[in-house]
């Protein structure tokens, strides 16, 4: 079969996996006390703080974010995510070991340099600090300056994330989000300069007004400032989800033929100029730890992307933010005054869950064998001929293959596709409305 024939066939909606189960289908919240009982953190543990504020919308954004020019509402939030932290430690019989920390949104560096260091300040202070620890933050480039990336590093800040997403100055005008080369460079020139050793680009392919011409030259202006990491993620559209993807017009977003070229016009460029692939959608320089992780079989995937290595629990704090702790799923309140008032209450603002059952386990175990290296081993007779049977027609389509008790991926652009065979949740229960993003 046509590579573009496969793509018209398997375009369907399909979950990323940052999660199994994926979050629509949680279904068993805990309740507090389980799962606090279920965080164990006492050796290595992760944070994640979730910072909401953007001061501009883009248009393609898929992101939890408060979109809002007013900074007065930094402090308040920084004191009500401290405030969150306390009310953990107290639940807490060992001192949290902190491993890995990593501050996302929306923007971290909406906030100010004093407020930021206020941030770690109260962290910090209630903490020990793994000697294997790894700080990072995602900045938007627009809003982040000098002193910033200074008062990050003073804390061990020593990866960053910046939002690229595309130099096409139609592209960027399309999704309200004018950036310039420049801009990008000097934020770069600046983190390197200041002892950040792995930097990250997040670009999109499918972005309204892309085509070969705009993303060849956006990957040439990327290879030039080279990146140790490049996220190249699909277009999530979500039109009813997120209103503002309402406003592409479908002339305007490219189809599933393109929108795939635009991906193997990246990647081809990214691996002629010495990166390699990492998972689904991601690349690295091979000195970047991300690469030795694929050789060591330690890469781990989670909400925040790809990671080194697999550090649990991960405790999530702030609005929308979410926790793992291997046993239990748990999401924060999504709404940022229904966050700040059961803070304020002196309450978790826990909001909805899932413990894991022992199927759940064993698939997400498969799911994440996949896409962290586009195979898994399956050692249950029955249920390899459960996978045989109703992969056949991903099997014909050369889509994966068996090998012996193996289960081998041969299209990396059909990963979410072979990930769904293991989805039971998905499979006894299609969703009623449309939830997930096409797989293309
Ligand atoms: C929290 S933002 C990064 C930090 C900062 N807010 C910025 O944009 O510079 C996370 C990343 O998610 C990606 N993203 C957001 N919405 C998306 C969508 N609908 N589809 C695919 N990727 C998306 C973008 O590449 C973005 O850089
Ligand atoms: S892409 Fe980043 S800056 Fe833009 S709205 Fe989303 S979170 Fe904010």
């Amino acid at each position: 079969v046509a590579f573009r024939d496969l793509l018209i066939k398997y375009n369907v909606p399909a979950p990323r996996y940052t999660s199994y189960p994926t979050v629509p289908y949680w279904e068993d919240s805990p309740s507090e006390e389980q799962w606090l009982d279920s965080l164990k953190v006492g050796s290595d543990a992760a944070l994640y703080l979730h910072i909401p504020f953007c001061e501009q919308l883009c248009t393609f954004c898929g992101c939890n974010t408060r979109i809002t020019k007013n900074h007065d509402l930094g402090l308040p939030y920084v004191d009500a995510l401290l405030q969150e932290w306390q009310l953990y430690l107290k639940h807490f019989r060992e001192p949290f070991l902190l491993r890995e920390l990593h501050l996302g949104g929306g923007t971290p560096t909406f906030l100010s340099p004093p407020e930021l260091s206020r941030l770690m300040d109260g962290l910090f202070k209630h903490l020990k600090t793994s000697p294997k620890m790894e700080c990072s933050v995602e900045v938007d480039p627009r809003v982040t300056s000098l002193d910033h990336l200074k008062t990050l590093g003073d804390y061990g800040f020593k990866r960053i994330s910046l939002g690229v997403q595309d130099f096409s100055p139609v592209v960027q005008h399309f999704v309200n989000r004018i950036q310039s080369v420049e801009m990008v460079a000097t934020m770069t020139e600046m983190a390197r300069t200041l002892g950040y050793h792995s930097v990250n680009f997040d670009l999109i392919y499918g972005l309204p007004g892309q085509n070969l011409v705009t993303i060849k030259d956006t990957f040439h202006k990327v290879i030039n400032l080279r990146p140790d990491r490049i996220a190249f993620y699909g277009y999530a559209h979500v039109p009813w989800i997120k209103p503002a993807h309402r406003r592409f017009k479908d002339d305007d977003l490219p189809g599933p033929d393109l929108k795939r070229d635009l991906y193997e016009t990246g990647r081809t460029m990214l691996l002629d100029a010495g990166y390699v692939e990492i998972g689904m959608d991601h690349f690295a320089l091979k000195t970047d730890s991300l690469w030795q992780a694929v050789e060591d079989k330690t890469l781990h995937r989670n909400f925040m992307g790809y990671m080194s290595d697999h550090v649990s629990p991960l405790l999530g704090l702030g609005v929308s933010a979410i926790s793992d702790s291997w046993d239990i799923f748990s999401q924060n309140e999504k709404v940022l005054e229904v966050y700040l008032q059961r803070i304020k209450k002196g309450e978790l603002p826990l909001h909805r869950g899932h413990v894991l059952t022992d199927e759940d386990k064993k698939m997400r175990r498969h799911i994440l064998d996949l896409m962290t290296r586009f195979e898994t081993q399956v050692v249950d007779n029955d249920f390899l001929n459960y996978l045989k049977d109703r992969g056949s027609e991903l099997e014909k389509d050369g889509l994966m293959r068996f090998e012996d008790n193996r289960l081998l991926v041969c299209k990396p652009a059909f990963i979410r596709n072979v990930a769904m065979l293991f989805d039971m949740r998905l499979k006894r229960k299609e969703p009623e409305t449309r939830i997930f993003s096409q797989s293309i």
